[in-house]
Order: structure tokens, then C-alpha cells, then sequence
């Protein structure tokens, strides 16, 4: 199976199953001498890790991070970075009509369509829990984009119907849902009870804004900063939609409306607005970066759902246990993660953009 490695220059392969004896992530290609403890890693971890809020599973995992090699005495070597968390209770237990039926907004049936035959164990490779190999991944990334002055900040714009209304930093950190607006999440929060009285679930929006990101990210043609972006969100799972900027919405504005007018001020060209999000013609303008993440309900839910098993026999599916009402607020740093792996990977395209700067690399 191929399509487990994500970058070029910066380069991550994931690997491991939901329910197997580990997961974990290979980095190569990041350079020598950043600072990296397990620490970083594991507090970027946490903000992943089920069974901390009201509205996600109540299972508790520690997923606890080992760096096994590409540190020492705290820095980084420039060799490959290999990461591992062990699964706390990878035994297999009774999986009853789950291994033989398909559920449905699952991968059951199309895992079992290409590969002949699928490890029904929490959904294996296609579990969301193969997103803790990318955040590991990304905490990396994000120490490197930290030491160029680039900062990331997802948030929860959306749940169900719910729609944040006001922006206040301080208050993503303040509620489990990671909402800007206390509002927005006391509405959004007694929606998900709702959905966990009617065994269902709901999905909503991730918002990002990365702040710091020089112009000059990103190129013209396949490799466009927006179209990199777009591939990474839709590989996590449950992600249905992708906005850059002003998205969607753009095709109901007229040009001159569209349009971000550039001025100069004190000699620095810039826009006066920032409709296009950051990027025009696929590289990064120097404003911020900025785009929407559209997620679907978790697919996994009480309610009983007609189905069918392999041999096409029809039955009634209640998957009961350990899922999110909604996977949201877990995905937020996922979003983060992912950004900054791409980011990563084409600052360091542009390192070598033009001979002026592969000549400043060697002092010439
Ligand atoms: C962080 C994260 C956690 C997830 N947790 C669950 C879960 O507990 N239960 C579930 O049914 N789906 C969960 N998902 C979504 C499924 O993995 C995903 O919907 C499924 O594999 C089908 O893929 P698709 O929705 O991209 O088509 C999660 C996704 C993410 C990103």
C-alpha cells in the first residue's frame, strides 16, 4: 500500500493502526541543530488525546510519545526523526458484526474493494487515529516555523448549525469546543447533548490563520501553496470542504470587489484587504494565511442504521462505545499540524528560489 508519505523536501511517513501495537511517524529531511524535546511533541499530543472534554469519547488514552532517534542533547542531527506511540490495549477483543458488515460513511467498504480484505479493528489504517502520527510530525514543523517567526492558530468556527459570531483569542483556550466567541459554545455545547440524547452526531468548521509567512511560498503551476494546502486538509479524515480566503463566497462578489488593492505604505508594498487569502497565483503575498476546514459528522453513531454485510445480507448497525458526538475540536490541531508540514517543506523549496539566494546560503 503506497501513499503513507506526505512532503518533499520536509518529508513525513506515517504508519500503524488503530488497534495495532503502535503508531508512529519517520521525518526526513529536517535540518540539524533545532531544539526538540519529547515535551514539544507531547503537549501538541494532548491537544489531540480523546477523553478530555464532555463532548468526545470517554476513552483515555495517554499516548505517550518516544523520539527512538534523530535528537541528541536536545537537538536535532539532521538524521531521521522516528516517533512511536504504543496503543494501550491492542489485544483484540470481540469486534462482533463490525468485522463483517460495513458501516456505513466508513472505509469498510471501499478498504475491502481494493485491498480484498481489511483489519476491522477500529478502522485500522483509515482510523482518525492516525492523525496522533501527524500531529507528532507537526509539532516538529511547527518548532522550525517558530524559530522563523511564523505562527499557526486553528480554531472551531462552526458546529452543526452553530456559528461563531464574535473573535476573542483568549476564549479558544477557555472552552472545550476551542471557540472564539463563549456565545457561540454555550449554544454549540447544548447542541451536542442533544446529539448524544438522539445517539447521532454533527460536524462543523476549522478555521486557520497563520501569521508571519514571507512571500514567496508556493509555485506557480502544480505546486501551488493553495492547491498543497487543499490536498493536505481533505487527507484527514472526515474533512469535506476547503476554503482559502474568502472561498466559495468569492464566486457571488464582483472583481472589483474581490480584489485586495495594493498600496504602499512607507515604501512597503502591501493589500488593503485580504480577500484572496494570502496567496495570489499560488505563492504566499506576505499577508496572512488564511482558510477554512469543513468536516462531516462522525460516522459512527448509536442511532441504528440500515446496512448490509459482505455477503450483501441487509442488518440493523448501532455502533455503541467510544466516539465523538463530534471529532471537531480533536481536529483543530490536526489542521495546525498539517499546515505547517506544508509550510515547512516549501520554505525550504524557496531557500534555493533563485541564485540570489542559493548565493546567500554559501556567503557568495
Ligand atoms: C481527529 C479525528 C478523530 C476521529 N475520530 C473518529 C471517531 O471516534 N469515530 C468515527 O466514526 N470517526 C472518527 N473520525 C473520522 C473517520 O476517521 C472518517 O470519517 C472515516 O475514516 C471515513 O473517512 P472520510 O470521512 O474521510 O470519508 C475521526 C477523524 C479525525 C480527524
Amino acid at each position: 500500500m503506497s501513499g503513507s508519505i506526505f512532503g518533499t523536501r520536509f518529508q513525513i511517513s506515517t504508519w500503524g493502526e488503530s488497534h495495532g501495537k503502535a503508531l508512529g511517524v519517520t521525518i526526513d529531511g529536517c535540518p540539524a541543530g533545532l531544539f526538540l524535546s519529547e515535551e514539544d511533541v507531547q503537549k501538541e499530543l494532548d491537544r489531540r488525546r480523546p477523553g478530555q472534554n464532555p463532548f468526545g469519547t470517554m476513552r483515555q488514552e495517554a499516548d505517550t510519545v518516544t523520539i527512538l532517534s534523530g535528537v541528541f542533547e536536545g537537538r536535532t542531527t539532521g538524521t531521521p526523526i522516528a516517533m512511536i506511540v504504543y496503543n494501550k490495549d491492542h489485544h483484540s477483543t470481540d469486534y462482533g458484526n463490525l468485522a463483517t458488515c460495513f458501516r456505513p460513511g466508513h472505509a469498510d467498504y471501499t478498504f475491502t474493494k481494493k485491498y480484498g480484505f481489511r483489519d476491522y479493528r477500529g478502522g485500522g489504517r483509515s482510523s482518525g487515529r492516525e492523525t496522533l502520527s501527524r500531529v507528532a510530525a507537526g509539532a516538529v514543523a511547527k518548532k522550525l516555523l517558530q524559530e522563523m517567526g511564523i505562527s499557526l492558530l486553528a480554531y472551531t468556527s462552526q458546529i452543526g448549525p452553530i456559528c461563531c459570531e464574535t473573535f476573542l483569542e483568549e476564549e479558544i483556550k477557555k472552552n472545550p469546543l476551542c471557540m472564539p466567541d463563549a456565545v457561540a459554545y454555550e449554544k454549540a455545547a447544548t447542541f451536542l447533548e442533544q446529539c448524544k440524547k438522539d445517539q447521532n452526531s454533527a460536524g462543523g468548521v476549522v478555521c486557520c490563520r497563520v501569521d508571519g509567512v514571507p512571500a514567496g511560498l508556493g509555485a506557480p503551476v502544480f505546486e501551488k501553496l493553495d492547491a498543497l494546502l487543499a490536498q493536505a486538509m481533505l487527507s484527514i479524515g472526515a474533512v469535506k470542504g476547503f476554503e482559502m480566503g474568502d472561498g466559495f463566497a468569492a464566486s457571488c462578489s464582483t472583481g472589483f470587489e474581490n480584489n485586495d488593492f495594493f498600496t504602499a505604505v512607507n515604501g512597503t508594498i502591501q493589500k488593503e484587504t485580504n480577500h484572496s487569502g494570502g496567496v495570489l497565483g499560488g505563492i504566499s503575498d506576505g499577508s496572512p494565511l488564511f482558510f477554512r476546514v469543513a468536516f462531516k459528522p462522525t460516522p459512527s453513531i448509536a442511532k441504528a442504521q440500515p446496512t448490509v454485510d459482505e455477503t450483501g445480507s441487509p442488518l440493523s448497525l448501532s455502533i455503541h462505545g467510544r466516539h465523538d458526538p463530534t471529532v471537531v475540536p480533536r481536529a483543530v490541531v490536526v489542521v495546525e499540524a498539517m499546515a505547517a508540514l506544508v509550510l515547512v517543506d516549501l520554505l525550504m523549496e524557496n531557500a534555493t528560489s533563485s541564485m540570489d539566494r542559493l548565493l546567500a546560503a554559501y556567503g557568495k
